[in-house]
């Protein structure tokens, strides 16, 4: 039987315990949004990189036409770098081909956690049902939500939730869920029949929805809100995120 749970923050999950398991790093407000939107658009890959610098240090010597540095602190983009975080942004016309070299504040931290796990994917409203599907034939689901500043987000518990109910209604054996996702799991139903516009104004009274208000970037919550929409699953390996090809 599948077993199930959900860590509010990266730093609640133990790396001894990565090792065979399938985990679910979840950002969404914005960086596995972006991500997701990033690969979903054709960019060649997504390296991860936890400072600042280390993105700058992989883009020396590097041809720019083929090489996009992208991500954020403070949620505005960083000096030097060519976009921001904001999903939209990663459209096929300035990622397609290219390699996204990204840095964000809790995002990428929260990635680079997990990756001694058996395979890690990333997740979002807008690609809940295919890493659903992904995890279809996995025996240990590890959650992991990235949280703001070490502080437990309602946005990333929501879709911790979302993907909790999804694994539960696919599992034709049942699933053994801890009790974090079972909280999580609860935490969602109250949500599930809203329309993408509600839940976006929902989202919007999370920490990272408030954030994201502040600097007016509320476009980017509409966006994240829309459930199901990318049929595509990043995967994180060896350093890169790449999309996971369908078995
Ligand atoms: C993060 O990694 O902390 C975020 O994705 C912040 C943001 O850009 O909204």
């Amino acid at each position: 039987m599948p077993k199930i749970a959900v860590y509010f923050l990266a730093e609640f999950l133990t790396t001894r315990s990565l090792p065979g398991s399938s985990c679910v790093v979840i950002d969404v407000l914005r960086a596995t949004t972006t991500i997701i939107e990033a690969l979903a658009n054709g960019a060649a890959e997504v390296v991860p990189c936890l400072r600042v610098e280390d993105a700058l240090q992989l883009a020396v010597g590097q041809d720019r036409r083929q090489l996009v540095l992208g991500g954020e602190r403070g949620g505005v983009q960083i000096a030097g770098f060519d976009l921001g975080n904001s999903p939209t942004a990663y459209s096929p016309q300035v990622i397609g081909g290219k390699r996204v070299v990204f840095t964000t504040t809790n995002g990428t931290k929260a990635m680079l956690h997990c990756q001694q796990a058996q395979q890690v994917l990333l997740a979002g409203f807008t690609n809940l049902a295919a890493v659903a599907q992904a995890l279809h034939s996995a025996d240990t689901v590890q959650i992991v939500c990235a949280g703001t500043d070490g502080e437990v987000t309602h946005e990333d518990v929501l879709v911790a939730g979302a993907l909790v109910e999804r694994l539960t209604q696919a599992a034709p054996v049942g699933v053994e869920l801890a009790d974090s996702a079972r909280i999580a799991r609860d935490a969602w139903l109250p949500y599930t029949k809203l329309s993408d516009a509600a839940l976006a104004e929902a989202l919007a009274q999370s920490a990272g929805g408030r954030n994201l208000c502040e600097l007016g970037m509320q476009a980017d919550i509409v966006f994240a809100a829309q459930r199901d929409c990318r049929a595509v699953v990043p995967v994180f390996a060896d350093g890169r995120v790449t999309l996971l090809s369908r078995s």
